[in-house]
């Protein structure tokens, strides 16, 4: 190949999309809890915690239009019955766009519930709950956001758990014209987020403590041309992917909105058919 052709793709594919590494002074500013987040290891590194006055969270500076997000969450440990660490994209406005991750805390050695839903257009309504295959609080884990044109798709240590297709041919709405923000926060739930709000927060183990590290971001902006990247195209899992989530739904998917016929009596949603 000549060195021209070649240098010229190198800038195209520099130029088309922004990738962000792992600084959280750089791309994220607190905004709420005061001290309580705090940044540490000189960017590396965050930490969010919750008392009895206040949770705490952060958000990015910047807005993306589809993106590939990995965030690395070690949840709270012990007794984090009542908490809920959320992680989420969400634009703004009445008919705003959401991708959500709400971990949900539980007793020491219960499981915590990882809790999925899409908004699009202002209407979410679309939960699937999980358990994991791991303890989420002994170490750092992977949590994943694909976001493209076609399709969003929620992974944990590159393993896919939930696949949310682009069904505008349906005529569901898709969010795809709004950008968005990260946003993360450690809060008091304990009137839903626990065996349904039965256990409460114990107020005696607190401060809370949930750590953030290795963020990466691949995203686009309203301005760049993104779709020479291979996973803006991307719209079916491969083979080994699909396995995976298989594996997930039959193993550890305890709740999935587009199941629950006592919801929908008069049938499910048009996405469900995907
Ligand atoms: C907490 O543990 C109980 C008992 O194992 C389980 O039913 C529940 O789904 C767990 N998670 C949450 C968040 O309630």
């Amino acid at each position: 190949m000549d060195l021209l052709p070649c240098f010229l793709l190198v800038s195209l594919v520099l130029s088309s999309s922004h990738l962000v590494s792992a600084n959280f002074y750089n791309d994220f500013d607190i905004t709420w809890g005061n001290d309580r987040a705090k940044i540490l290891d000189n960017g590396q590194r965050l930490q969010l915690t919750l008392d009895q006055s206040s949770g705490s969270g952060f958000q990015s500076k910047n807005e993306y239009l589809f993106g590939k997000i990995d965030m690395q969450i070690k949840l709270v440990p012990g007794n984090s019955a009542g908490t809920v660490t959320a992680y989420y994209l969400s634009s703004q406005g009445d008919k705003h766009n959401e991708i959500d991750f709400e971990f949900l805390g539980n007793l020491s050695g219960d499981p915590y519930i990882m809790h999925t839903n899409v908004f699009s257009q202002g209407k979410g309504g679309r939960e699937q709950q999980f358990y994991l295959w791991f303890d989420p609080t002994a170490d750092f884990h992977t949590y994943s956001l694909l976001w493209n044109p076609q399709q969003i798709m929620f992974s944990v240590d590159g393993t896919p758990v939930r696949v949310f297709k682009n069904s505008e041919d349906l005529g569901v709405a898709y969010p795809k014209n709004q950008a968005m923000r990260i946003y993360s926060s450690l809060w008091n739930a304990d009137n839903w987020a626990t065996r349904g709000g039965a256990v409460k927060i114990d107020w005696s183990k607190s401060p809370f403590v949930a750590s953030y590290g290795n963020f990466k971001a691949e995203t686009c902006s309203a301005s760049s041309d993104c779709s020479v990247n291979s996973w803006y195209g991307a719209e079916a899992l491969e083979s080994s992917e699909q396995q995976k989530l298989e594996w997930v739904r039959e193993n550890y998917m305890i709740y999935n909105y587009c199941s629950d016929s006592k919801r929908f009596p008069q049938g499910f949603p048009a996405e469900c058919t995907r």
